[in-house]
């Protein structure tokens, strides 16, 4: 049968590559690459440097599967990407079939954890309810979130209190009431500007776990300025930009 291996391969840095995940880069036979939007130019460089390093002996195959184009969301976020999901099914299924034989082994190489606001696991299994017949895997990462918080040296959560992780689209509602710990990731529009309550504290990471990274921490009120600025120029002079932040209210240490 069929073998597809979902690989978290860290979010940025070939250190982070765990030992299962190096042996499970070396039972692959083909590399399926899902050609991304923005983080396009840091996976590939990521994916060369993780292939070239850890493979002991490179037989593998990459198969580059083009990427349909997702609509904008609009007022009906979840149709939309309800719409995008069904469109990668077709395509991996179709990439799945032809390219690899029966008894070989597939292998998805996920920027960070696979199960952190990714869809490669949703695909799978997707295509496996659909009748192809094929066994998976999943090889946590070190995600960004996790990154973030190491090189900041932050715990996420208050002592024995939650944490919840969030998209910047979720964090323009509202800080949540009751929660100290907030961690927000796929924040295009800089959600935190719209914050306001005094005692809070924001860690706030760039390409955290690459040579380029960028960190700035403070009180949000005084330092929201400065991330902005600097995102704005980080993002311009590279064309494109990934950050996540902490948010922590002050007395929830
Ligand atoms: C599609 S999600 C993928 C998350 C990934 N699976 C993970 O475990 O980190 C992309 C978002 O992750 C965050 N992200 C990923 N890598 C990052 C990095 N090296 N530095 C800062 N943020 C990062 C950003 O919030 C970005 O918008």
């Amino acid at each position: 049968m069929r073998k597809i291996l979902i690989i978290g391969i860290g979010a940025g840095n070939p250190d982070y590559l765990t030992v299962q995940a190096i042996n499970a880069l070396n039972q692959v036979d083909v590399f399926f690459i899902p050609d991304k939007g923005v983080e396009k130019t840091a996976l590939q460089l990521l994916r060369k440097d993780v292939c070239e390093r850890f493979i002991a002996d490179p037989k593998y195959r990459m198969v580059r599967i083009p990427m349909p184009t997702r609509a904008a969301a609009g007022a009906d976020y979840r149709g939309s990407v309800d719409k995008w999901h069904a469109e990668l099914v077709e395509a991996f299924s179709g990439f799945i079939t032809e390219e690899l034989g029966e008894e070989q082994c597939g292998g998805f190489l996920v920027w960070g954890d696979p199960t952190l606001y990714d869809s490669t696991l949703r695909i799978i299994e997707h295509i496996r309810k659909n009748g192809l017949a094929l066994e998976y895997e999943v090889i946590p990462g070190i995600s960004s979130v996790q990154a973030l918080a190491a090189r900041h040296r932050v715990a996420l959560n208050g002592i024995g209190q939650p944490v919840l992780v969030t998209t910047g689209r979720k964090l323009a509602e509202g800080f949540p009431n009751n929660l100290d710990s907030v961690v927000v990731m796929l924040d295009g529009d800089q959600a935190f500007k719209r914050i306001e309550a005094e005692d809070i504290d924001i860690y706030w990471g760039a390409y955290v776990g690459t040579k380029d990274e960028i960190l700035v921490a403070g009180k949000l009120s005084e330092v929201m300025g400065d991330i902005e600025r600097i995102r704005s120029q980080a993002r311009m002079e590279k064309g494109w930009i990934m950050d996540t932040y902490l948010l922590r209210k002050g007395d929830g240490k």
